[in-house]
């Protein structure tokens, strides 16, 4: 095997910097809030990872599942020399998509993105060793910021699965994906998975578990915070709440204050008060309609050519052509 490269476009530095500001925004504007990416440093990772077991949390599992019936066509039909994978974290998802295109035989090199370095790395080696012929370029970055970091050369598809792209609220979501097209060339392509629009009976528990995985994870934000910031909350005085909104038709997720808090950010010099039952938004889990989302695609400069649903309609994968 050849070992992995890794481009660096992001240091720890860089993610203090960018939480700074993040958390005088959030935290000082009403109602507060913060964004949904300062759930993983390494213990809010495997939180997540111990979520997509759960019995309730059904999206990691129907997308594999689905992805599993659908490589073949996928790898016929795109037939990539580069395969991209943002967010790819501990890159579970990806033997199924790298079985499918090495043997389709298009396909050359795998560029896994992702924010930590430490997962980027490991996942890279062990994918460079599993398949010798394949070359690994790993890309240490924050997707919505620097996908002109990618490296360029060979027909790419960009993979960006696990329905993150509902983590985004519509504005950042339309700009994300208008920046998706501009770094791809015409032709090039970006299969995208997102979880549908379902009974909130069965979409409500997936975010608020009987186990409590889903609140420890919530409640990591404030973990990091106190970590990275030097800030004291108490993350026991914060309950966990999981709302359908369904006029934005996604689930909501916030923090609610059990009581009065003061929290000091030493950092940031910034001091936040809580009302007792005060609510601060802490992630959105939008849901999507196919048909409203492949407009969004077209919005954005893509052609899309393939939808494929699960038998139970909870997620789709889309492949879309760069026009
Ligand atoms: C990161 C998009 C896969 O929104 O479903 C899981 C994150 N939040 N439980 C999602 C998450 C709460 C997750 N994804």
């Amino acid at each position: 095997m050849t070992a992995p490269l890794l481009d660096i476009h992001l240091t720890d530095d860089d993610l203090t910097t960018a939480l700074r500001t993040d958390a005088r925004t959030g935290l000082t504007a009403e109602p507060k809030s913060l964004p949904p990416k300062w759930f993983y440093d390494a213990r809010g990772s495997e939180l997540f990872e111990r979520i997509t077991e759960l019995p309730e949390y059904y999206p990691t599992r129907t997308e594999r599942a689905l992805l599993a019936g659908v490589v073949g066509e996928i790898a016929a039909a795109a037939h990539p020399e580069v395969l991209v994978e943002l967010g790819s974290g501990s890159a579970a998802k990806t033997r199924l998509l790298l079985d499918a295109l090495t043997a389709e035989g298009s396909l050359k090199t795998y560029v896994p993105q992702d924010v930590s370095a430490s997962a980027l790395r490991g996942a890279a080696e062990q994918i460079a060793t599993e398949y010798p012929n394949l070359a690994v370029h790993g890309v240490v970055s924050d997707f919505t910021a620097t996908l002109h970091n990618l490296p360029r050369g060979g027909r790419r598809m960009i993979a960006f699965l696990g329905g993150t792209i509902g983590n985004l609220v519509p504005a950042e979501r339309a700009e994300f994906l208008a920046d998706i097209n501009e770094v791809l060339e015409p032709g090039e392509l970006l299969l995208l998975g997102a979880g549908l629009v379902i009974d909130p009976a069965i979409l409500v528990p997936a975010y608020d578990d009987a186990a409590g995985v889903t609140a420890e994870f919530n409640r990591n934000v404030l973990h990091v915070l106190n970590h990275r910031l030097g800030a004291d909350f108490a993350p026991e005085k914060f309950e966990h709440i999981a709302v359908w909104d369904p006029d934005n038709e996604w689930i909501e997720m916030r923090l609610r204050a059990t009581e009065p808090i003061t929290a000091t950010i030493d950092d940031l010099d910034l001091t936040v008060d809580f009302a007792a039952g005060e609510q601060m938004r802490t992630e959105i889990s939008a849901k999507f309609r196919p048909e409203a989302l492949r407009t969004e695609l077209t919005t954005a400069g893509f052609a899309p050519t393939h939808t494929w649903t699960d038998p139970d309609a909870r997620f789709a994968l889309f492949l879309a052509e760069r026009r």
